[in-house]
């Protein structure tokens, strides 16, 4: 037996309340079949009703309240009827993000058999990759300002801040992942035109990189690689990329695989110093809220990641083919074509996963 994981339930709003029981209830199929000691405990903050209630999205102690966790599984955050956005998101993922130094954005892109794929003539095993992403510095920054506002000699400045620690640690974990899987790392540049930092991130991956003299590294400027990742899907098994650059990549992997419903994504602080999150791409849904018709995968696949960063990989393979059979076989939910409700999807994967072999 494994020692107890730790796990903080964070459901937080709209949908995420009904995916989230969807994504215990795979959890506890997997721990009961693997034998892995859980500890869930529920969390009904950082949420926006405790926004409304209270007039903060977290008690002042949040973080001494989560440190203990070895990781926080998290629904989706946000109300726009009630609380603005980015009161909501700044007021706890973000928070969550920079604080727990969460500096590995991991998300996996992968088209499965009987999900209808938007682009032309694919099918399941060609798209299979996995982009990381800067989750902490680089042009995501408040460093800079504006002179003379409002006149016509107005100057704005906004800066990007790049660390040789912030770049060398998530290019080595990247490294590290194609090492694991086709020793295939793609790293995201645009050093033709951001002639400072890019040379210098372009630099520090060849640095990394002669510590990893059997991964074939393929640099590629943003623009064109946005577009292989719709016409040429299938080269891609890592792909590294700041901040920014990350981000839209990040959106636009998933998106070629078909519905937001599906897609997972792991905040990771790879050292454990603090709690990593695990977190369903989507978000709070308003629009099909109250349904019980929201796609719980994303939620469930999430949680697969969080198992396998504990150090459960087994369950989390299982998870995952459970997963695939599910949507190969049926139920589905409306966002796939389907009838099927939340709860349908979740008890079909749950019940996959306990007669896994
Ligand atoms: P959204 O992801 O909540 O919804 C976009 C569209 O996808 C909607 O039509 C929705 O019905 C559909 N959808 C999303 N998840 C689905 C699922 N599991 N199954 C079936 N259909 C699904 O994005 P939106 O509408 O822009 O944002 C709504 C709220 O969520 C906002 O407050 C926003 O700030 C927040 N948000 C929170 C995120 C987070 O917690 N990480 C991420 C994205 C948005
Ligand atoms: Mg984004």
């Amino acid at each position: 037996m494994s020692q107890t994981l730790k796990i903080a339930a964070i459901a937080g709003d709209g949908i995420g309340r009904e995916v989230m029981p969807e994504g215990l209830r795979v959890l506890e199929a997997a721990a009961q079949r693997f034998g892995i000691s859980l500890q869930i405990d529920t969390i009904d903050w950082a949420n926006c009703d405790y926004y409304q209630q209270t007039g903060a999205m977290m008690p002042e102690d949040w973080k001494a309240q989560l440190s203990g966790y070895d990781a926080i599984y998290f629904g989706a955050v946000g109300w726009p009827a009630t609380t603005p956005d980015h009161i909501s998101l700044w007021g706890s993922l973000l928070k969550f993000r920079r604080e727990f130094d969460q500096y590995i954005n991991l998300r996996p892109v992968r088209l499965f058999d009987g999900v209808p794929c938007p682009l032309a003539g694919r099918k399941a095993g060609d798209i299979d990759f996995l982009v990381v992403r800067e989750n902490t510095e680089g042009e995501y920054t408040n460093l800079g300002g504006i002179l003379f506002e409002g006149t016509d000699r107005e100057i704005v400045i906004q800066e990007s801040v790049f660390s040789r620690k912030g770049t060398d640690r998530v290019l080595r974990f990247a490294y590290e992942l194609a090492q694991q899987r086709k020793r295939k790392l793609t790293v995201a540049t645009k050093s033709n035109g951001i002639a400072i930092s890019m040379p210098w991130w372009d630099q520090r991956a060849d640095a990394i990189g002669a510590d990893y003299p059997d991964i074939a590294v393929d640099k590629q400027h943003i623009d064109i690689l946005t577009a292989h990742f719709v016409l040429q899907p299938q080269r891609f098994d890592v792909v590294v990329a700041s901040n920014l650059f990350g981000d839209i990549l990040s959106d636009l992997g998933p998106a070629c695989t078909g519905t937001i419903g599906l897609a997972p994504s792991a905040n990771l602080n790879p050292e454990r110093d603090f709690p990593s999150l695990f977190e369903p791409v989507h978000g709070s849904a308003p629009d099909i809220y109250g349904q019980g018709i929201a796609n719980p995968i994303a939620m469930i696949w999430s949680g697969a990641l969080m198992l396998q960063f504990l150090g459960h990989a087994e369950a989390h393979d299982a998870i995952v083919r459970a997963i695939e059979d599910s949507l190969k076989q049926g139920p589905h939910t409306p966002d796939l074509g389907g009838q099927a409700k939340t709860t349908d999807v979740g008890q079909d994967i749950a019940e996959r996963v306990r007669n896994a072999t």
